[in-house]
């Protein structure tokens, strides 16, 4: 018995060598780990994610925090307390978007992040605002700068510059990640995400520069390629619904790694997507051509 089973186990071992090692479905998260932002540095990959949506009784300043040593594998929670209070700027126990990990130095690291003002526009209107928060050690805990990015310590260098204007149409454009192509004297191409995040609408695009300098000449603005890189679909085999939040762990290095979130229930029966809160991360490996078209392998 126990020959015929190791003899089943080596030839199934020997005919499906792939299964053990890969991840067809490039899911490394099980759930709640939206708009995931990673970062490559002294041999480990962070990941920090968008406030969770079924926390439940948790304060909205506590986001999620993973980290693996492989890429495409082997990715944990961390239990760290990366964020324990809102900035003074924001709303009370403000919802955290976004966070994004930059090491200055093995002593110095610095989130950015996206929270809601407390002071609305001239008309009411809700203001979203790029917030900074600072730590000596990488899993935190950050304390949060008493003002928004724009008057703050850590501060803009220059004017801004509209790299993309959105459309109405578009619904929605946000999750930007910035990468050079290797194939092309590292030209600047900006990917960014479209269409409604609670449906499957929800895609990757990109744009490319229009010159080799990452700011535009004056007038002109990034070119979006006439097909995005990512929709509601398949990859792999795999069914992908609703991609977003692309981010490159290792823009320096390896440009071909590349990270994002997706569903991994689809929508109901209304074409809707219930389970939204459950956008989880992948991995995927990405091409790039001569021509500054991208590819997901
Ligand atoms: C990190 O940078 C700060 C500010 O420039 C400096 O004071 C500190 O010594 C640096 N630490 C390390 C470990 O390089
Ligand atoms: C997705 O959301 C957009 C914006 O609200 C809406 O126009 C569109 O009809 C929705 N699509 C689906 C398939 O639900
Ligand atoms: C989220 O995922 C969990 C585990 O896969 C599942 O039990 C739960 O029903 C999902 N939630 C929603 C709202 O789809
Ligand atoms: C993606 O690239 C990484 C690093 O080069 C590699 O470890 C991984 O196996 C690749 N995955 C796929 C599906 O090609």
């Amino acid at each position: 018995m126990a020959s015929i089973t190791s003899t089943l186990l080596a030839s199934w071992l020997l005919f499906q060598p792939s299964l053990a090692v890969t991840n067809p479905s490039g899911f490394v998260l099980s759930s709640g780990f939206a708009d995931p932002r990673t970062t490559y540095w002294q041999g480990v990959y962070y990941g920090f994610a968008t406030y969770k949506q079924d926390r439940g009784t948790e304060p909205n300043v506590h986001i999620p925090v993973a980290t693996s040593r492989s890429f495409s594998s082997g990715w944990e929670y961390s239990d760290a307390v990366v964020f324990s209070n809102g900035p003074a700027w924001a709303t009370t126990n403000p919802y955290v978007w976004d966070p994004m990990l930059h090491v200055y130095n093995a002593s110095h690291y610095v989130l950015y992040y996206a929270a809601q003002s407390k002071v609305n526009g001239p008309n009411g209107e809700i203001r979203h605002c790029i917030g900074t928060a600072t730590s000596t050690t990488v899993l935190g805990t950050y304390t949060p700068a008493e003002t928004a990015l724009i008057a703050d310590g850590l501060s803009l260098v220059g004017s801004t510059t509209t790299l993309l204007a959105g459309n109405n149409a578009d619904y929605t454009v946000e999750g930007g990640a910035m990468i050079l192509n290797p194939e092309a004297d590292n030209h600047p191409i900006l990917l960014y995400v479209t269409g409604n995040f609670e449906n499957t609408t929800y895609q990757i695009e990109y744009a490319v520069a229009p010159t080799n300098a990452l700011i535009p000449p004056s007038g002109k603005q990034y070119i979006p390629n006439s097909k995005p890189l990512m929709t509601t679909g398949t990859i792999n085999g795999q069914p992908v619904y609703g991609p977003g939040g692309p981010c490159f762990p290792r823009p320096y290095e390896v440009q071909t790694m590349m990270t994002f979130m997706s569903d991994p229930n689809g929508e109901d029966s209304n074409g809707i997507d219930a389970s939204y809160i459950n956008r989880t991360m992948r991995t995927a490996n990405i091409t790039f051509g001569a021509d500054n078209t991208l590819k997901i392998v």
